[in-house]
């Protein structure tokens, strides 16, 4: 869990001196600008392939090995980039087949970045010869510690090359066609498949209603990724055996599953854009905080690096506010807090042309280091410098969430049911509020995580098992987990077919103690209540009508004719507890909930109170408390704590809006 790649905290950024070749005053005065801003390090060459070489098989690696050698002589740390995100114009026009055909048949012209085919032969071998020539010039850079790998790999290609590769993707995960076609219910609308050739890739405009077969495109695509980035990293492997690797991954993307690419990574890494300010800062923070400690869960608690985060605005959304000063500090501190070893940028200095002009960056066209941002900048590079304890120091909490990838899958594609309600990431949110609000640490795992070292395993919507789910709930609740299940939990199996024999799945029933007959779903503006130990409480979009069997019920519906019927249960099973929560709710029933667990269930809360709006983060340690409230707040702790930013003894504490406070026991 404790892993350490370095021995502070990385703080730096994307750094494009390719866009400024012309003007190598600007290299020099980059250096400079670096050292006032704190920063210790540099990713470069993220997009510089046309650069590095501008003619098939010309090569230009003079302009990087100036730039590694500045970087190195001011002490900066590169992280060195694989460019295989954009190509150059000449590759796609010599070799069309590199470029991406999307789901209506149509190839791609030349263009933006990611619109790269994955399967391609000619674009696999172009990405390995690059990346060879990259990892054989600069094995023995002393700059050079870590790669990182292409850019937020994204997206999916539809020509005959992933077509085919489909089909054999398809060979290799069914015994033959007679089984597919089986897991498929291709019985279904006559669908009967009776060459592997009939099947192509779920669009529009051919097949998109076969359920299985877009859950099946869905880890396709996923294994294609995995299986480019295993072909660009092979080089590196080789001849940079003690290079770290990560590759940065996009919040929640769900296009490709991370639970399973992080097994092909030495750390994890992910690019931070929260839309701060935005009168919703409380709900930014805590759905931040949730994606943090997915990423740190990632590797079973392993730090992992916050790769990408803007020192001021963005410019991709609609509007684009600038964010309080200071709350790109409040905001780094907190993914610090979560687990990261790293705060960076997009971008170190600000393009002065193309699509990204506008965004914020360290050094803003006026060039100079005079301006909010750059202090601001210079002045998270100082307190970082004081958190480096936390430096390799990974944690798990007491408390898992399960949000699995491939049940997101399954909860986007099918039909049924409230089609318009499918927040999967919004629903564990709303279970996660009330753990950060207590200042519990939380672990997001997939459903094929080890639960046994949880005190509570919550799953919402955890509406499609994987192979094994089943015992390995059955198994943890019987010695003595306490597991707690949202509605339509256990309703298909890893090929989307339904259990028979009633809902949730085979012996669920016996664990959760129930049946569930039927499900309700709620149109926008209709509502049922819950009675809750003498209090009522929202349902909407989902209810689950059950029965209880062995279990005790804790909580009624009030309206419509299963009023009466069971929405909270408990049953006691082998040593431990299982609850089914069959309703949804707006939150203040997992408030309400989570609150009792937790007088039960010793879930590591903060041992002093938590004012609305504040989040309590332990990290060894380190006590991060940080002001999401939009107004000021006063906490009192519960003893006397060693401020760490300024050494000072403390027992409360008075944080003004975008405030934070590092503290330790004494
Ligand atoms: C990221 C991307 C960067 C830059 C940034 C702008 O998703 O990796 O290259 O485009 O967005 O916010």
């Amino acid at each position: 869990m404790d892993k350490k790649f370095f021995d502070y905290i990385i703080h730096g950024g994307d750094y494009n001196p390719d866009q400024w070749i012309d003007t190598p005053e600007i290299w020099d005065e980059d250096m400079r600008l670096m050292n006032l801003a704190n920063v210790n390090s540099a990713t470069v060459g993220i997009f510089a392939w046309s650069m590095i070489e501008p003619e098939e098989g010309v090569y230009n690696f003079e302009w990087l090995d100036e730039i590694l050698d500045k970087l190195h002589e001011n002490g900066k740390d590169v992280i060195l980039a694989t460019p295989s995100g954009a190509r150059p114009a000449w590759l796609a026009q010599k070799y069309p087949e590199v470029l991406r055909v999307e789901a209506n048949g149509i190839r791609n012209e030349y263009g933006v970045r990611h619109n790269h085919c994955l399967t391609s032969p000619v674009y696999r071998e172009k990405v390995r010869n690059i990346n060879t020539l990259l990892a054989e010039r600069y094995k023995d850079h002393p700059a050079v510690k870590m790669w990182h790998i292409s850019n937020e790999y994204c997206g999916e290609c539809h020509c005959e090359l992933c077509q085919e590769a489909f089909r054999d993707w398809l060979k290799a995960h069914y015994k033959d066609l007679d089984e597919l076609n089986f897991k498929w219910w291709n019985g279904f609308w006559s669908h009967k498949m009776t060459d592997w050739s009939q099947i192509n890739s779920p669009k529009d405009r051919g097949e998109n209603h076969v359920v299985a077969m877009k859950l099946a495109w869905k880890r396709f695509v996923s294994d294609s990724h995995i299986s480019f980035y295993e072909n660009e990293i092979a080089p590196l492997r080789e001849i940079t055996p003690n290079i770290p690797i990560t590759t940065n991954f996009m919040k929640m993307y769900d296009g490709i599953d991370y639970q399973d690419f992080a097994k092909h990574l030495d750390l994890v890494s992910w690019d931070n854009y929260p839309a701060w300010d935005r009168g919703a800062t409380h709900s930014e923070a805590v759905e931040t905080a949730f994606v943090h400690d997915n990423f740190r869960s990632l590797k079973d608690g392993q730090p992992f690096f916050l790769m990408e985060s803007t020192p001021s605005i963005v410019n991709w959304h609609e509007v684009n506010k600038i964010p309080k000063p200071f709350r790109q500090e409040q905001s780094s501190v907190q993914a610090v807090a979560h687990g990261a070893d790293s705060i960076q940028y997009f971008q170190w200095r600000k393009s002065r042309g193309g699509h990204e002009k506008f965004h914020g960056a360290v050094v803003d066209h006026c060039g100079h280091e005079n301006t909010r941002v750059f202090k601001e900048v210079s002045h998270l590079g100082s307190v970082l410098q004081k958190l480096d304890g936390v430096v390799g120091k990974g944690y798990n909490g007491k408390v898992a969430i399960i949000y699995d990838w491939q049940n997101k899958w399954a909860t986007s594609v099918f039909c049924g049911y409230n089609n318009n309600e499918r927040d999967y990431l919004g629903e564990c949110v709303k279970w996660y509020k009330p753990l950060w609000e207590k200042g519990i640490a939380v672990d997001v795992i997939p459903m094929d995580a080890d639960y046994g070292k949880y005190d509570l395993v919550i799953a919402p919507f955890l509406y499609m098992l994987k192979d094994g789910t089943i015992d390995r709930i059955e198994e943890y609740v019987r010695n003595g987990g306490n597991f707690v299940a949202g509605y339509l939990t256990g309703i298909v199996d890893e090929d989307d077919l339904c259990y028979l024999g009633g809902f949730p799945a085979d012996k669920l029933k016996d664990v959760f103690g129930i049946w569930c007959e039927e499900t309700d779903s709620l149109p926008e503006g209709i509502k049922n209540t819950v009675s809750y130990k003498d209090k009522s409480y929202k349902a909407v979009n989902f209810c689950d009508i059950l029965h209880a069997n062995t279990a005790e019920t804790l909580g009624t519906y009030e309206d419509d004719f299963y009023s009466g019927s069971p929405a909270v249960t408990l049953n006691s099973y082998g040593k431990g507890k299982a609850y089914y929560v069959a309703f949804a709710n707006e939150g203040d029933f997992f408030a309400d909930f989570i609150e009792e667990l937790s007088e039960k269930i010793d879930l590591g809360a903060s041992p002093f109170r938590i004012p609305d709006g504040v989040s309590v983060v332990k990290r060894d340690e380190y006590v991060f408390v940080m002001n999401f409230a939009d107004e000021e707040k006063n906490i009192n702790l519960d003893r006397e704590y060693e401020d760490v930013l300024n050494g000072e003894k403390v027992s409360s504490l008075n944080l003004p809006i975008c405030g934070y406070a590092v503290i330790r026991c004494l």
